[in-house]
């Protein structure tokens, strides 16, 4: 599904950039790893959604050995 219209990007192509990062990058950095940028932002919501999908994707999977966000974070409440 195309998610921004402007660069003509899906879902996917989101999801790809993504990759393994553990990390919760930001739309702009999203659209940089992509070699293009924000026009419009009317797919920001639709970025931020994939990309908050897939941190908590990666949290499911988290091996509790420090490398995540949700390690780092429990580590700084800590
Ligand atoms: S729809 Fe993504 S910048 Fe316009």
């Amino acid at each position: 599904m195309i998610v921004c219209s402007c660069n003509v990007l899906s879902d996917r192509d989101v999801q790809d950039t993504l990759g393994h990062r553990n990390d919760r990058p930001s739309v702009a950095a999203v659209f940089r790893h992509m070699g293009c940028e924000a026009k419009c932002g009317r797919c920001v919501r639709s970025i931020v959604a994939i990309v908050d999908q897939h941190a908590a994707r990666g949290m499911d999977e988290c091996a509790g050995n420090g490398d995540c966000d949700g390690c780092r974070a429990d580590g700084l409440a800590a």
